[in-house]
C-alpha cells in the first residue's frame, strides 16, 4: 500500500517523466527498424501505390483488382504506399468507417494480404494525423503498418521511409483553409534536422545491395506539383551522399520516371491509386524517361544485380519498364542502365 510521502515521490517522479519525453520527443534517435526477409532465393518482389483512398471511386478499385493479379504473378512480399492514404482530410480518428471502406474492403485480393509499408501524405496530416500511426488499427487490419519515418531492412535492400510532409514549408506558412496536425512535429527546424541526421546515420550503417528513399512528396515530377524545392535542397544531399539508388513517391497523380543529369539517382513516382487525369505537363531540368498522367501503380522486383520496374495502367497493361543493374557490379563504380 502507498504510503502520501511515496506516493508524493511518484507523482514527481511521473511529471519528472513527462517532462523528460517533452524534452525529448522531437530529438535525434535511431529510427525505427522493421525486418522482412527476402525470398528464400534472395530476391523481393513488392507493389508501389500511392494517392489512393476513396472508397473505390476514381477507378481505385480498378487499380486495386490489377494490383492483385500483378501481386499474384510476382508473389509479392508486400506493398508500398507512398501516402495520401485518405481523401480529403486523412482519418477522422481509429474509429473512422473510411479505414475499411477506402482500405480492407478494396484491396482484397489474396496477393495483396501482406504488409502495407505505408507514410503519410498532406492530405493524411488535413485529419487525426496520429490515428493512422496508432496500432488500434491494426487491429482492424493486421496489414497497415504505418509510421512517420522508419527503416525496412529486406536483406538486399534497405528502404528508408521519409515523412516529406513537414518538409513543405507552405504548409505551414500558408495553410488556407486547411488544418494541419503537427502534433508531435513542431517545431519544424527542429524536427527536419533531427530527421536528416537520423536517415545520414542509419544509411551510412546501410550494407545491403540497394538503397531505396520513400517519400510522399515528389522531388522531380513533371505534373501538377512539379519539384519539390524544399527536397532537393534538404533531402538529396543526404541521399546523394549516401548512394542511395532510387527515391519512389507519390503526391502527383501519375506515372513518372525521371533520372538524375548529376547523380545515378532515378526518380519514380507511383501515385496514381484512384483520381487522376490532370492535364498538366511541366518540364523539369532532369531527364523525363516516362510520364503517364492517367491511373495505375508499379511493381518492383530487386536481386542482389537487378532491380526491375513496371508500370501498370487500371487494366493490368504494361506501359512501362526499366532495369537497373546494380553499382556494386562495376568495378569502375559507375553505372549501367538499360531500358
Ligand atoms: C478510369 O480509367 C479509364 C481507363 O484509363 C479512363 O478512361 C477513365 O476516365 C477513368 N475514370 C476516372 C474517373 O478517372
Amino acid at each position: 500500500m502507498a504510503r502520501r510521502g511515496s506516493s508524493a515521490a511518484m507523482a514527481a517522479g511521473a511529471l519528472l517523466a513527462q517532462l523528460m519525453m517533452l524534452l525529448c520527443a522531437p530529438a535525434a534517435a535511431e529510427l525505427p527498424r522493421l525486418q522482412h526477409p527476402a525470398k528464400n532465393d534472395g530476391s523481393l518482389s513488392l507493389l508501389v501505390v500511392g494517392d489512393w483512398g476513396r472508397k473505390g471511386t476514381y477507378n481505385q478499385s480498378r487499380v486495386a483488382d490489377q494490383m492483385g493479379e500483378v501481386g499474384d504473378q510476382f508473389n509479392i512480399d508486400f506493398v508500398i504506399s507512398t501516402g495520401d492514404n485518405f481523401y480529403e482530410d486523412g482519418l477522422t480518428g481509429t474509429d473512422d468507417p473510411a479505414f475499411e471502406q477506402s482500405f480492407t474492403d478494396i484491396y482484397t485480393a489474396k496477393s495483396l494480404q501482406k504488409p502495407w509499408y505505408l507514410v503519410l501524405g498532406n492530405h493524411d496530416y488535413r485529419g487525426d494525423a496520429l490515428a493512422q500511426l496508432s496500432p488500434v488499427l491494426q487491429k482492424i487490419d493486421s496489414r497497415f503498418i504505418c509510421m512517420r519515418s522508419f527503416i525496412v531492412n529486406a536483406e538486399i535492400v534497405d528502404f528508408f521511409f521519409v515523412d516529406t510532409t513537414p518538409f513543405q514549408l507552405k504548409y505551414w506558412t500558408h495553410p488556407k483553409d486547411d488544418h494541419y496536425d503537427w502534433r508531435g512535429v513542431a517545431p519544424r527546424k527542429k524536427y527536419i534536422n533531427n530527421l536528416l541526421k537520423d536517415l545520414d546515420e542509419a544509411m551510412k550503417k546501410s550494407t545491403a545491395a540497394w538503397k531505396i528513399a520513400v517519400g510522399h512528396h515528389t522531388m522531380r515530377s513533371v505534373s501538377d506539383h512539379g519539384d519539390t524545392e524544399e527536397l532537393l535542397q534538404l533531402l538529396l544531399p543526404v541521399l546523394q551522399d549516401n548512394g542511395v539508388d532510387f527515391y519512389i513517391n507519390g503526391h502527383d497523380h501519375c506515372l513518372e520516371h525521371i533520372s538524375s543529369r548529376d547523380s545515378p539517382i532515378q526518380y519514380f513516382t507511383s501515385g496514381g491509386g484512384s483520381k487522376a487525369w490532370r492535364g498538366v505537363f511541366e518540364p523539369n531540368e532532369d531527364k523525363l524517361e516516362f510520364f503517364y498522367d492517367g491511373q495505375g501503380f508499379m511493381s518492383l522486383q530487386l536481386d542482389h544485380n537487378k532491380a526491375e520496374f513496371v508500370f501498370y495502367d487500371v487494366n493490368g497493361n504494361v506501359l512501362y519498364q526499366y532495369t537497373r543493374t546494380a553499382n556494386h557490379l562495376q568495378p569502375s563504380g559507375g553505372y549501367v542502365s538499360e531500358k
